[in-house]
C-alpha cells in the first residue's frame, strides 16, 4: 500500500517536474518572441542574447566559445583592421586569428582537386588539407576584415573560401542539389574600408553574405564599413571614429 502510494507520489512529482519544465520552456519561448518583435529586423540584439545563452551554457559544460577572426588586411596600419579590432574588443572569450597573407595557399590544379575529391569520398576529413574548413565549421562566431580592392576583396580571401568549401565539413548538398550549412556559427560580421565613396555590395560583402547564408547556414550577416578614406582632404580619423561609434550603438 505504502509502496503504491510512494509510486503514485513519484509519478505525481515526475509529472509536476515535467509541467514546470514545459512551463519554463514556454516562458523562455515567449520572452524570445517578445524580444524578436521588439527588435524587428535587428537580429543583432537577438543574436547577442543567443550568444550570451550559448556562452553561459558552454561555461557550465566547461566548453570553449570560439570566435574566428579571418584577417585579409595586409597593411601594417590597416584601417579595416582597426575597425575589426574595435569590434573584437567588444567580444569575450578566445579569438583564433587566421592571417591570410601569411598562408601559402596550394595551387588548385587538377591533381589538387583529384586528391581533395578522393579524401572527401573516403570521408577522411581529418587530413590537414581540411584544417581551415574544420576550424571554420566549429567557430561560434566569425569576423572577417578585408579592405575594398578592385570593387571586391584581396584574392587571398577567395583562396580561403576555396579551402573551406568542403562538402561534409562546412556544408552539404541536399538531394535536390541545394547547399545546406553545417557550420556552428550564427553570426558573421564583415568589416571593410574603401578609398572612394562607391562601395557596391555585389562583389565584396554581397559575395560573402551569399556564401554565409547559402553555404554555411549563418543567418545573421552584417557589414561594418568606412568609405571615402583616400579622398583628398578626407578627415580619416573622424570617418573611422564615426564607424566605431555606429558599431557601439548597433551592439548596445
Ligand atoms: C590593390 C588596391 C585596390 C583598391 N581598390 C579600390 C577600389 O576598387 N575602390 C575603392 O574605393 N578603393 C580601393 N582601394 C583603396 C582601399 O580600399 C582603401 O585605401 C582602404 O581603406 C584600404 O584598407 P586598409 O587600410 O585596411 O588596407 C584599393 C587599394 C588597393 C591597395
Amino acid at each position: 500500500m505504502d509502496k503504491a502510494a510512494g509510486e503514485t507520489q513519484g509519478e505525481g512529482s515526475a509529472r509536476f517536474g515535467f509541467i514546470s519544465l514545459s512551463g519554463a520552456a514556454i516562458v523562455v519561448l515567449i520572452s524570445n518572441i517578445i524580444y524578436a518583435i521588439r527588435y524587428q529586423g535587428e537580429t543583432n540584439a537577438c543574436t547577442n542574447r543567443f550568444m550570451m545563452f550559448r556562452r553561459k551554457r558552454a561555461q557550465k559544460r566547461g566548453e570553449r566559445i570560439m570566435l574566428l577572426f579571418i584577417n585579409a588586411c595586409v597593411r601594417e596600419n590597416s584601417r579595416s583592421r582597426r575597425l575589426a579590432d574595435h569590434l573584437l574588443a567588444r567580444r569575450e572569450g578566445p579569438i583564433e586569428e587566421v592571417r591570410l597573407h601569411e598562408i601559402a595557399f596550394p595551387v588548385a590544379d587538377e591533381s589538387f582537386l583529384e586528391r581533395r575529391d578522393r579524401l572527401i569520398e573516403e570521408g577522411r576529413f581529418d587530413d590537414p588539407m581540411f584544417d581551415l574548413a574544420r576550424q571554420f565549421a566549429k567557430a561560434d562566431e566569425v569576423v572577417i576584415a578585408a579592405p575594398l580592392w578592385d570593387l571586391s576583396f584581396p584574392a587571398s580571401l577567395k583562396q580561403y573560401f576555396e579551402q573551406i568549401n568542403v562538402t561534409g565539413v562546412t556544408f552539404r548538398y541536399s538531394p535536390e542539389g541545394v547547399p545546406e550549412g553545417l557550420c556552428r556559427a550564427k553570426r558573421l560580421t564583415y568589416v571593410t574600408t574603401a578609398g572612394g565613396n562607391w562601395l557596391p555590395k555585389e562583389f565584396g560583402f554581397g559575395y560573402v553574405e551569399a556564401m554565409a547564408r547559402g553555404f554555411y547556414g549563418i543567418g545573421d550577416v552584417k557589414m561594418i564599413s568606412a568609405a571615402g578614406l583616400d579622398i583628398d582632404g578626407a578627415d580619416v580619423e573622424a570617418i573611422l571614429k564615426g564607424a566605431e561609434d555606429a558599431m557601439d550603438q548597433a551592439e548596445r
